[in-house]
């Protein structure tokens, strides 16, 4: 099964200003709903909190520090599942991930939420597509393959 981390993130790599901020600077919700339209997505407790809106369409497994990754990953039957945030989870399901598709928007935060948050090990990527957000001068989806 693919495991895509979606995300959209600041020049300087930061998700939120913290960590009960709304993502309200996103300029591609369009394609995110396009993308995950059908999908299960996964979700860290917090990020549920800043959600104003139901995901509909899409199966929402919200997870807690309980939950193991593996099993709530071994018990999708879905060809894909996205990881949707926030940082604590990508970190946590880091291990699992198989794709990033991270769309970097013209803003430095300069503190705030990072990607990964205290992620122990390095990624290795290849950019398999650079996808232009429609309606969007110069912001581009870049989507990875994580090589493991
Ligand atoms: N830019 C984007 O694309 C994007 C996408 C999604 C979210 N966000 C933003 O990201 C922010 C939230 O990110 P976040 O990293 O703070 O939270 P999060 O990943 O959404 O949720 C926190 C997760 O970590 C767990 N946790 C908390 N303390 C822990 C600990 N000490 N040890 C292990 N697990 C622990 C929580 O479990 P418990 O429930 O048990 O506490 C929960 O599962 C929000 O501002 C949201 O808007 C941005």
């Amino acid at each position: 099964m693919n495991v895509i981390l979606i995300a959209a993130i600041t020049a300087d790599g930061y998700i939120a200003r913290h960590s009960n901020d709304t993502v309200d600077w996103s300029l591609d919700l369009h394609l995110f709903k396009e993308q995950t339209m059908g999908y299960p997505v996964i979700m860290g407790s917090k990020t549920k909190k800043t959600l104003t809106l139901d995901l509909k369409g899409r199966n929402e497994i919200v997870v807690n520090r309980n939950d193991k990754p593996k099993t709530i990953l071994n018990e999708i039957k879905a060809d894909k599942c996205f990881i949707i945030g926030g940082g604590k989870t990508f970190t946590r399901f880091s291990t699992y991930l198989t794709h990033l598709y991270i769309t970097i928007h013209p803003l430095i935060f300069g503190k705030g939420v990072a990607l990964f948050p205290n992620l122990k090990r390095e990624m290795d990527l290849t950019l398999i597509k650079m996808l232009p957000v429609q309606e969007r001068e110069n912001l581009y989806q870049f989507q990875y393959k994580i090589n493991h």
